[in-house]
Formats: C-alpha cells, structure tokens, sequence
C-alpha cells in the first residue's frame, strides 16, 4: 500500500479524533471525557500584584491529570482548561487577603519542601528581588562573595550554575497549584512584555531536560498533558481552522472572575496557535517537540505510563497525522510557510526549511518508539516508516553541501528535462552566493537551509543542523562534517558568544526584500544572524553522539565568561556576538535552561540518550528495499552515491 493510501486509511477514521465510541478510549483515560474537576480554592485577591505574589505558592488538593469526568462523551473547553477556584476558606482556610501569605510559606515547606524552595523568592515583590540581585553583583565586582544574596535565599549561590538553578526555578508557571511550565522571560527591565509572559512549548524544551536531568519529573509530566488538552482547543483566524493536531506556540495562565460568583476567581489556559502570534504564523515545531520531550520524559523517568495514555496515543497520533496528511507536495520534507519555528518571524526560510524537517525526522522516529502496537496503527506506521526513508535520503542527498558538492553545483547543466537529471531542481549556478566560495571549509560541511525548484537558500541554519546530527538524519560522515565545520568558522558560529542562529545575515537590499524590512531582523541581529545562548544545549547533544563533547564544552567556557554577568540574555547582536541584542530580553528561560542542560549533559553525556535517535537497521534495509522497487530512484540513488558520504 502506498503512503497516501495508508494515510487516508488513517484520516478516514482508524484513529478518530476524540471519538467517543473508540474502543481505546476508556471512560477513565478517554480524552473525549476528559475534565478537570481539580478546584483551587481561593477569594479573589484584591490587586493583581497580590495574585501574582501568592499564587504560586498554593498547595491545593489536587486531583491529578487525566481524572475523568464519568459519563461525558463531548468536549467542553470551559472545562477542559480552566481550574475554577472558589472561597479560599473552603479549602485552605488561608485567603491573598491574608496580609503577608505566611501561612502559605509554611505550610507549602511541610506540604513540599521542593516547591516551598521554588516559591521562597515570590514572597518578595520581584522589583525587590531584582534590586538585590543588582546589590549582590555590585558586592561581587567588587570583589565579596555574594553572601548578600546567599542569605537572603538560603541557598548556597556561588557559582553560575546555582544562580542559573534558582532563576529558572523562579520562572516556573503554576496552573492550580502545580508547575506546569516555564516563563519565557522575567524581564524586570522591560515595560513591553508582549508575550515573554507565556510558556512557550519549544523554550520549555530546554527547562524540561533540565528539570528532567535534575530527577525533577512532575513539571514535565504536567506540561506533557496540559499541554495536550490544549491540541484540542478550536482555533480559527477570520473563520478558517488549521488543521487539527496543532499544538500551540505559547499559553498563558489567565486568572478570570468565575462566572455568576464576584467573590471567587478561575484560572485558565490560554493558547497561543498563532491567531494573536505577531505575523500570524502557525507553530509547526510545537507539536514536534512535544513528542520529543514526551519520549524523553519516558527515557529519564523511566515512567512509561504517560506515553501509554491512550488520551497521549491520540495526541501523537493527531500530530503524526497532520504531519503526513498528502498534499500537493514533491518532496518528502514537511512544505510549511515563513517562520514556522524557532524563527518565528519572516527570514525567507518558508517551503522545506531544514530546522522543520530535522524536527519532523527526529519526532517520527520518537513516535515510532511510542506509538502502541495496535490494529488501528498499522497503516499510520505504514506511513510513517515511507516518510522516513524518504526524507532521510532527500535531506541527505539534497541538502548536503561541502567543497566538492559546491564544485559540482557550479559546473550544473540546466533545464535538464528527464529522469536521470543531475540538476533535478533546475539550480542556477548563479546563484551561488561570493561569500560562501570563500566560506565553505576544504574539511567539513553542512546541510543547506531550504531547498525549493530553482531555490537553494545556502545560509548555515544552526538548530537544523546540530538537530540533524542528533536525530540521525544526517549520515554519521555527515554529522562529522558539520561538526568539522562548526570548529573551521569558531570566529564566525561562536566568537564572543555561542551560537550564530544562522550565517551569514540578509543585508541591504535581500533583507529589505526578504524580511520585508524588519527592523527587529537587522543584520547580524535577532533572527538574522544573532547570537542565541540556548543553542548551547543542542550543540551540546550533538557532540556528544558524535563523540566529541570538547567542542560544545570550549563554547559553555565562552558563555560563561558573561551570560550571568549579561543577565541571561535571548540573544546578542554583531557579527562576533559583541553587544546584548537591540531588543533582547534579560533573564531569558531559554538562555538559562539551555546553558544548564549543557552542564549537566556535560557531567554526564550518557544521559544525552534521552534526545538521540539513532538510524536504526529497519530503516536502512527498508531503504534498499524501497530503491530496489522502484526504477525511477533506483536511478536517483545512482547519482546520489557519488554525491553524498554515506
Ligand atoms: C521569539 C523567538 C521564539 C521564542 C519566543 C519566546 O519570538 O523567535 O523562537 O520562542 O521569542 O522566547
């Protein structure tokens, strides 16, 4: 059977969506019947600041995840995201109006002394925290040891990563009384939170690991899942829905006067899929990531039980088949539009950016581990494994550049019109840019950054690449080569600050057409070609597959020279990572969760397991066997030997 047969299998009803009547669906675990019954008790406060410093030191008696609501068969999204939250006498006994909160800091010690740690600093208005951050730094630079702050939170502070520790624990979200994610980005200097205050799925990843390496699973558990019910959620943008099984790129815990009752308040999530996104762009990397963690979650933990849910089944299954559905498309790579990940702005990465598809790779391959062997699966799998074969040797083949490929791209004929064509996208020799003739390393290379009929965007997409070299997409002779590459143009990929997003940046009049004029993408700034921390963790992972974990450990020695001293910053600006970014943020999840998981990868990369996937012998033979059938690429692949290292 062919992949679109099996998809369309699939998609006319083996794996319904949120279909009651399937029998998978049990009424306990069913994601049709699933409610949140869990009540947070509490009188509404009366200033949001008040919320805002209490709330996230309430223990409530919560029910967990998953709790079911009996008898419902339809999906009610009042209450599938929001925790009402009545008197708080009822439960607690304790009110926000209660002057200074101490009975939740006791109380919150007894209950959980990891979260009474983790909530210690709210006490505090965090105008004061950050106050005596800049009164510790002051005290560090001129030469104490920062005690100052040490005693204020009890907590031994002397090193970068202890300071890393307690302010990602300080950007934790709690939905209901439990962790459920991360803040982008606590901020103190910036007036314009726009939507910094969210938890945002693919920042999450990195406080995930690190939680997850950390032996701290129940934040992750419970972003897996809250996360999930929110794939559900109705979206639309001037009447027209995405497809369903798109997770969102951010939400956020609202706290709501409860309908009818003026004394009491409700918290709800509310998701982000791209309808209030600057630009409108829809995330595709959220749902990709999402089965990444949750494998990884299951690796670490050792707690297979949440990949079992069947209500998590439906959810991978939802996204694999938003991902495989049949369209128009050529090519095995997903075709998406511009900014549909990391880069969430427009770049000229729209059509089959590397980023996306070594994501895609990577979470086909986590979920083919996952997925329960089950009748209604086969054809999904079917699918699945065909995509994977498929895009591995397009990725390889056609996406790989070194030296010798360059070489051969500009000597191409063109307008070749038949099977065997060299040249099958019809590329311009032309259009190889002056600055990577001279770029390009005699050793190493690297995967292009998007490829389209007559279109090779030549610029080094870092995440693609480094993601590449983790999920096995690459060859091992290729991941190598990038490898190679990134120690060949240190100056330019690391300089002052590890990691360039991508090289070289869009300038004059190609930024003002690509990018539309973006003042936030000028070049070597932000998107286009600035300097990202929280790469840190992924070239991380990269190195230590491929057995060479010193390169990733010279770039943590570069950060540390000023990422705490900076205050953590999203990005930084020029062309050797010389300036905080323009409109950087400060304290930065990602920056601080990416450096920590490096560390901690570093003490012990065997745990790096938990995030490479590694080509399996399946594949491989399915690969010869798929060549083998088929003339046409029986054909391709004779080209493509010469053409890429295998
Ligand atoms: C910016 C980044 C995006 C990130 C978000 C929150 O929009 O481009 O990748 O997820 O900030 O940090």
């Amino acid at each position: 059977m062919g992949t679109s047969e099996a998809v369309l299998q699939v998609l006319s009803g083996a794996v319904p969506r949120l279909f009651c009547g399937d029998p998978y669906f049990s009424a306990s675990d069913s994601r049709c019947a699933f409610k949140f019954p869990l009540k947070c008790s509490r009188r509404r406060a009366s200033s949001y600041l008040q919320f805002l410093k209490y709330s996230s030191m309430q223990q409530y008696g919560v029910r967990g995840i998953g709790s079911s609501f009996p008898g419902s068969t339809k999906v009610d999204h009042s209450w599938l995201h929001s925790c009402k939250c009545q008197k708080a006498e009822s439960v607690s006994g304790v009110t926000t109006e209660d002057g200074n909160g101490a009975w939740f800091v006791d109380n919150a010690k007894k209950l959980n002394p990891i979260d009474s740690m983790v909530n210690a600093p709210n006490v505090l208005e965090f105008q004061d925290l950050q106050q005596l951050k800049e009164e510790k730094e002051v005290f560090t630079s001129s030469g104490a040891n920062g005690a100052l702050r040490d005693t204020f939170h009890g907590l031994n502070i002397d090193s970068i990563e202890d300071e890393a520790w307690e302010l990602l624990r300080e950007s934790m979200v709690y939905y209901c009384g439990s962790p459920i994610g991360t803040i982008a980005a606590k901020d103190p200097t910036s007036s314009n939170v726009l939507n910094y205050d969210h938890v945002f799925i693919r920042d999450f990843i990195p406080s995930g690991i690190a939680f997850l390496l950390k032996g701290e699973y129940d934040i992750v558990r419970n972003f897996i899942l809250h996360t999930l019910q929110l794939q559900s959620w109705e979206k639309t943008m001037d009447c027209h829905s995405p497809g369903q099984g798109l997770m969102p790129a951010s939400f956020k815990v609202r706290t709501v006067p409860l309908d009818g009752d003026d004394s009491a308040t409700e918290e709800v999530l509310d998701p982000d899929f791209g309808e209030a996104a600057i630009g409108r762009v829809a995330p595709v990397d959220s749902g990709l990531w999402w089965i990444i963690l949750l494998r990884a979650y299951g690796k670490c933990s050792e707690d297979l039980s949440v990949q079992e849910r069947v209500d998590v089944q439906t959810g991978i299954k939802m996204i694999l088949r938003l991902c495989l559905a049949d369209g128009f498309d050529m090519f095995p790579t997903l075709l998406v539009t511009d900014g549909p990940c990391m880069i969430d702005r427009r770049m000229g990465i729209h059509g089959h950016p590397l980023e996306i598809q070594a994501l895609f790779y990577s979470a086909l391959l986590c979920a083919r581990e996952m997925l329960a062997p089950e009748d209604g699966s086969a054809d999904l799998l079917r699918a699945l494994n065909n995509r994977l074969v498929a895009l591995s040797f397009h990725i390889r083949e056609y996406y790989w550049i070194d030296l010798r490929k360059l070489n051969e791209i500009y000597r191409y004929k063109t307008e070749e019109y038949s099977y065997d064509a060299v040249n099958k996208f019809n590329i311009y020799p032309d259009q190889i840019p002056p600055w990577l003739v001279e770029w390009m390393p005699n050793k190493g290379g690297y995967l292009i950054g998007n490829l389209q009929p007559a279109h090779m965007d030549f610029r080094f997409f870092s995440l693609g690449n480094l993601w590449s070299v983790v999920s096995s997409v690459a060859t091992v002779d290729q991941s190598h080569a990038i490898l190679d590459l990134i120690e060949a143009k240190w100056a330019d990929l690391v300089a002052d600050m590890p990691f360039k997003i991508c090289y070289p940046a869009l300038e004059g009049q190609e930024w003002q057409i690509i990018t539309g004029s973006d003042p936030k993408n000028t070049p070597w700034s932000y998107h286009n070609a600035g300097s990202w921390p929280t790469l840190l963790w992924q070239l991380t992972v990269a190195c230590i597959k491929m057995n060479r974990p010193e390169i990733a450990a010279r770039a943590v020695e570069i950060a540390e020279k000023r990422i705490s001293r900076d205050k953590w910053p999203e990005y930084y600006d020029t062309k050797r990572a010389r300036f905080i970014g323009k409109q950087s943020r400060l304290f930065q999840t990602w920056s601080i969760a990416g450096y920590l998981v490096a560390k901690l990868l570093l003490a012990d990369p065997s745990k790096a397991k938990i995030l490479v996937t590694e080509e399996d012998s399946e594949l491989v033979n399915a690969f010869s066997c798929m060549i083998s059938a088929n003339p046409r690429r029986k054909r391709g692949l004779k080209n493509s030997k010469q053409t890429y290292i295998v």
